[in-house]
């Protein structure tokens, strides 16, 4: 495997019972303070998409928007953020997903991917994958292409997977303790 996949990981912080009691919270904000580990985690996705004409980058908020937008300009792609309910002020599509409790929406803006266009989908961390199935569907409803999802942290069973709504999906390692993540 690739060396530098296990320093990535062990920059990933974990911490016990936040955000509640039971939850093995995986914490990459620590990433981001290790610049080796952080730049060659944006350097394995660029080496991986540089080639693969990909025109649109979309990072999922909050944690998406941390690694996608380096990858987008390494790769001469635009970046398009996937927000939350009621952050983007034009013409929006919406995609519920399931929670734990209830349900949370992702919004992109109207226009701002084009049809035919190939799109990479980034975020931090992949669980059940409903995050990631939403950002699939606003792209391809709006007729672009989702050439792979990735994300830096993946369940074992997730990474095992590979695949999403029948998209490919790269993970490029494991989270380091898992209870009950993330
Ligand atoms: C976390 C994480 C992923 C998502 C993964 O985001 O950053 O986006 O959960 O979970 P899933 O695969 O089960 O959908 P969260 O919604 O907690 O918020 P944040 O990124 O805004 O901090
Ligand atoms: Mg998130």
């Amino acid at each position: 495997g690739d060396p530098r996949l296990q320093a990535i990981s062990e920059a990933i912080r974990v911490v016990p019972h936040f955000p509640k009691q039971g939850i093995m919270f995986q914490d990459i904000t620590t990433l981001l303070l290790d610049h080796k580990a952080f730049k060659d985690t944006v350097d394995i996705f660029v080496d991986r998409y540089r080639d693969m004409d990909i025109s649109v980058v979309a990072g999922v908020e909050a944690r998406g928007f941390m690694f996608g937008p380096s990858i987008a300009l390494a790769i001469g792609a635009k970046f398009v953020p996937l927000r939350k309910p009621r952050k983007l002020p034009g013409k929006v599509i919406s995609e519920e997903y399931e929670l734990e409790y209830g349900t949370d929406c992702l919004e992109m803006h109207v226009g701002a991917v084009q049809p035919g266009e190939r799109a990479l989908v980034i975020d931090d961390l992949v669980a059940t994958g409903g995050t990631l199935s939403a950002a699939i569907k606003l792209l391809e409803r709006v007729e672009a292409e989702v050439v792979e999802c990735a994300c830096v942290i993946g369940l074992p069973e997730v990474k095992g997977q590979c695949r999403l709504n029948g998209k490919p999906l790269y993970i490029l390692v494991e989270p380091r303790q898992i209870d009950h993540c993330c």
